[in-house]
């Protein structure tokens, strides 16, 4: 399973890629907001400079909502880098659009999924990736982790190649559930790539052999 990490902000970026375990980055227009980006140049910059440090899929979202705008601002982003992924949102137009992409060979993200019935259409659109949003489900007492199941299952009938890009993923047990559930990808804030390092048994384990060592010098 890929571990992309959600966030817009470089020192996090950077922190998870000197981890060792990052194999991409999504951002999306709220994230750029949070980190105070705005413009299209500022906007073109920022994107640069991670993929400057990720060599991996790094999803940059288009702001427009129509077929043109979207295939404009795709092609935009597509040319800063090759590892530029072209994030679109589930609407008509958007389904025309990664279609667009698709068959130029513009790798792109179909984002804001929240049933099985749209990650069917993303997919015969030839979307590279489909991200179901876990958490925001969650929030609204749907079971955001049956969706990936229920999608991983789907494309499992038919070889669908897109990949299942699980999104707001927003804490350690997610992201473990999504890995049981086949996900391909799951794309979260740094604090959960780093939760997974937690275990008390593991830190009361090291004091103990560190104490235990430190006996010979005394
Ligand atoms: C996906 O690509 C989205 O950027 C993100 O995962 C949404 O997460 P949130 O629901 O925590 O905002």
């Amino acid at each position: 399973m890929k571990f992309f990490v959600d966030t817009a902000n470089l020192q996090e970026i950077q922190e998870a890629h000197d981890l060792g375990v990052l194999d991409g980055v999504t951002t999306n227009p709220s994230l750029m907001a949070k980190e105070g980006i705005f413009g299209h140049d500022n906007v073109m910059a920022h994107y640069k400079q991670i993929c400057e440090i990720v060599d991996g899929d790094i999803s940059a979202e288009v702001i427009a909502t129509d077929f043109d705008g979207m295939v404009r601002e795709g092609e935009l982003l597509a040319e800063l880098h090759p590892n530029i992924v072209v994030k679109v949102p589930m609407i008509r137009d958007g389904v025309k659009a990664i279609r667009h992409f698709s068959e130029r060979g513009i790798k792109t993200n179909c984002t804001l999924v929240f049933s099985a019935g749209q990650a069917i259409l993303a997919a015969k659109a030839g979307a590279t990736y489909v991200s179901p949003f876990v958490g925001r489900l969650d929030d609204v007492s749907t079971d955001g982790l049956q969706l990936i199941e229920q999608i991983v299952h789907i494309y499992g009938n038919y070889g669908y190649q897109t990949q299942v890009l699980a999104a707001s993923v927003r804490h350690v047990m997610h992201l473990v559930q999504c890995a049981e559930l086949g996900a391909d990808v799951v794309t979260c804030p740094l604090s959960v790539i780093t939760g997974l390092l937690n275990h008390p048994l593991t830190d009361i384990g090291l004091q103990k052999f560190l104490a235990d060592h430190a006996k010979g010098s005394k």
